[in-house]
């Protein structure tokens, strides 16, 4: 069952996974808190991406830049310029609305693509008015998102600075440090995982457009004379997405499946390091229990790309409310390799051995993942009101599940049980994040610890003080079996990387 963005807000916050920030002060709109529970599921979900694209991966290294940032960089990426949306004021009320999200609630139609003189159009051809007041609507003009600040006691032009609106960019200001120390050699990646700012005109849909989120991205970098050489692309080849083509929405065509080699042989991706990289962040979701059939590919339409792209797909989810950008990923040319070599005067160049040669290389693609949106899908992907048990289940994945293991005496106000379950639970915690509950039945303790999420519950009942065994019970098919204490902490591991549940112990039979 699919629950709304509202609905899926207010679960998060009863459960303690993310808040709305200073509510105690009326909220602050765009900004949110992660709690006990969410802090762990983002934190888990940032190890996974970094382990999965820069452990994993002998390609590609990481970076942890600052967050205030000098303005050269910003003016060199041509942000000063270019980073805005479009602001639309109401001449009455003064209430501000960024117009192409007021074109699409009010028309239902798709803003791709549409200058400020487009939507001054459709506002007027339809008679928009201003929601609240029904004032009349002022005319679409350019608003830059970026945070400016001053940096020191001095409040003048020089002191200039700003909050990063993406991580991107502090990658390529840092280029040259990272290739003077790092031994990288072409194609090669840098990533960097991090907060980000933009002051959004209307943020909304919870975590989905934020004021203050965080970033995990990748610049990888090649030889401009090698753009079609991609060494990994066999892995993918046979990989099915569904895809959606600048071409195909410009025919007005719906969405195909299509594997990875079809996209290439059809020239609808014209370079295959972007359709890898494309396959990657799609297999990145699904590794960790995204549902594949939730995504597609979509292309950017010639007059949607941003300043700086050649060409850009995006991976898009089917939220509750559309389908929507969760990862851009960008092929960028040199355009800010060029523009920082520009405006620093700088050599960013490499030297290339074979040709001896200095190239400037290009970002052929760079996967651009919004941390708070993959919370969102993976909790939407997991969330199950079930009806049978009663209760909802979390089925998130348990690399990514907040707590890993609860622990639970049968009857609490029995001393030999409860120190046995507390041993059992300072055992378990030296290897994993853990939960001991010993309050209300033991079947109200499984239904709270499903709905956080936690993937195995350990009950420690009389026979385990005789045969010093437990029973461990599985959140997803709620099977139990029963494991001897010495292997516990051993067979949690291996459940946790896959094994077959039924085969790490003796099954116990469930009462109904
Ligand atoms: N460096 C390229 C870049 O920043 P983007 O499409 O503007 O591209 C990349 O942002 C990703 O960052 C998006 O796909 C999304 O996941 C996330 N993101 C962007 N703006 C956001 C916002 N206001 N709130 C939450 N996430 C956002």
């Amino acid at each position: 069952m699919t629950i709304t963005i509202d609905e899926m807000a207010s679960f998060c916050k009863r459960k303690g996974f993310v808040y709305p920030s200073a509510e105690i002060y009326g909220g602050f709109a765009g900004f949110f808190d992660y709690g006990p529970l969410g802090s762990e599921l983002k934190n888990n979900l940032k190890q996974a991406w970094w382990k999965y694209h820069v452990h994993d991966r002998e390609d590609i290294v990481g970076i942890d830049g600052t967050t205030v940032t000098h303005q050269k960089i910003w003016m060199a990426s041509g942000h000063v310029a270019n980073f805005t949306d479009v602001l639309t004021v109401c001449t009455k009320c003064s209430e501000r609305y960024r117009a192409d999200a007021l074109i699409e609630d009010l028309l239902k139609l798709r803003t791709e693509g549409m200058k400020p003189a487009d939507m001054d159009r459709e506002i007027r051809t339809h008679h928009l008015h201003c929601p609240k007041c029904k004032g009349e609507l002022g005319v679409p003009s350019p608003f830059n998102l970026m945070f400016k600040t001053f940096v020191g006691p001095r409040q003048d032009e020089e002191s200039v600075a700003y909050l990063r609106p993406e991580t991107a960019q502090v990658i390529f200001a840092d280029f040259k440090a990272v290739t003077d120390t790092a031994r990288v050699k072409l194609p090669f990646g840098i990533a960097q995982m991090g907060r980000a700012f933009r002051n959004e005109i209307s943020p909304r849909n919870f975590l989905f457009r934020c004021r203050e989120f965080e970033q995990m991205e990748i610049e990888y970098f090649v030889h401009p004379d090698k753009l079609i050489d991609c060494p990994y692309i066999n892995e993918v080849l046979n990989h099915s997405v569904l895809v959606w083509s600048a071409d195909m929405q410009a025919k007005k065509e719906e969405p195909r499946t299509m594997t990875i080699k079809e996209l290439l042989d059809h020239k609808i991706a014209k370079f295959a390091w972007h359709a890898y990289w494309l396959a990657m962040e799609h297999k990145w979701f699904i590794s960790l229990g995204a549902k594949p059939e939730h995504f597609r590919l979509r292309q950017h339409v010639p007059d949607e790309k941003a300043h700086y792209a050649a060409d850009t797909w995006d991976l898009e989810y089917n939220f509750p409310f559309g389908w929507k950008e969760l990862t851009g990923v960008a092929n960028r040319a040199d355009f800010d390799l060029q523009q920082h070599i520009k405006t620093s005067g700088k050599d960013l160049s490499l030297y290339d051995e074979e040709t001896k040669k200095k190239v400037v290389p290009h970002v052929i693609a760079e996967p651009s993942q919004g941390v708070d949106r993959a919370f969102l899908v993976y909790l939407f992907d997991a969330y199950n009101d079930d009806k049978e048990r009663g209760n909802i289940v979390l089925h998130l994945h348990p690399r990514l599940a907040p707590i890993k293991i609860g622990v639970f005496p049968l009857l609490s106000n029995r001393e030999e049980l409860t120190s046995f379950a507390r041993a059992v639970f300072d055992e378990l915690r030296a290897h994993f994040v853990c939960q001991y509950d010993k309050s209300g039945s033991v079947g109200r303790r499984y239904a709270r610890a499903d709905e956080l999420g936690v993937p195995y519950c350990v009950t420690v009942d009389f026979d385990s003080l005789t045969n010093k065994d437990v029973t461990v019970r599985d959140r997803d098919t709620t099977k139990q079996i029963r494991v001897p204490v010495d292997k516990l902490a051993w067979t949690i591991h291996a459940l946790m990387s896959g094994a077959p549940f039924a085969e790490q112990g003796k099954p116990v039979e469930v009462k109904p």
